[in-house]
């Protein structure tokens, strides 16, 4: 039997963001009518409420059940469950195609845990496959800002100078 064709690599777009503000500012930008949001970290759902009115439908999770009983508390109209990020089968289980993720997980802004970052996005891009996951991590936010992708027009050769032009 012929070896059978790998699915095609989802193409989430990735948003890094710097401090609270930033990952709020991108809401009335990433998030359109139709979205169905997952906020990752959602603490007492703050962030979670300001994404409310600008998609079809958000939930929050978070690892501390203090913090998830506290949200529904202030917010009841929100679905928020005590789940942890990793915790793939228990997102899974929510039963909801979410076309964007907001990630904001306290220790994970610094360089310590970036490897332990870009290994949850990947997963979410995997198992997930949202259009959009924005994040809030100062040091992802420094690492893409000096990644450039070998093939895009940034690293296409420069024309060489004809002979003709370097005479004129
Ligand atoms: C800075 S607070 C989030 C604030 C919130 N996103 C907002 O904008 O108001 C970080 C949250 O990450 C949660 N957290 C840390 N590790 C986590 C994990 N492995 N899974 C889910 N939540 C986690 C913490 O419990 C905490 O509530």
């Amino acid at each position: 039997m012929p070896p059978s064709k790998p699915p095609p690599s989802p193409r989430t777009r990735y948003v890094a963001t710097r401090g609270v503000q930033e990952y709020r500012a991108t809401i009335p930008h990433t998030v359109g009518a139709d979205d169905v949001v997952l906020e990752v970290g959602c603490e007492w759902g703050t962030t979670t409420e300001l994404i409310a009115p600008h998609c079809r439908e958000v939930l929050g999770i978070d690892v501390s059940p203090a913090c998830i009983e506290r949200a529904r508390q202030m917010r009841p109209s929100i679905r928020f469950e005590a789940i942890d990020a990793f915790d793939m089968r228990s997102i899974l289980a929510l039963g909801r195609e979410f076309s964007k993720v907001y990630v904001d997980m306290s220790g994970f802004s610094g360089y310590a845990s970036l490897l332990d970052l870009i290994s949850l996005l990947s997963m979410y891009t995997h198992v997930l496959a949202p259009d959009t996951i924005v994040v809030k991590s100062q040091s992802l936010k420094q690492f893409a800002r000096r990644c450039v992708v070998w093939g895009s027009p940034a690293t296409q050769p420069k024309p060489q100078r004809s002979d003709a032009e370097d005479s004129s």
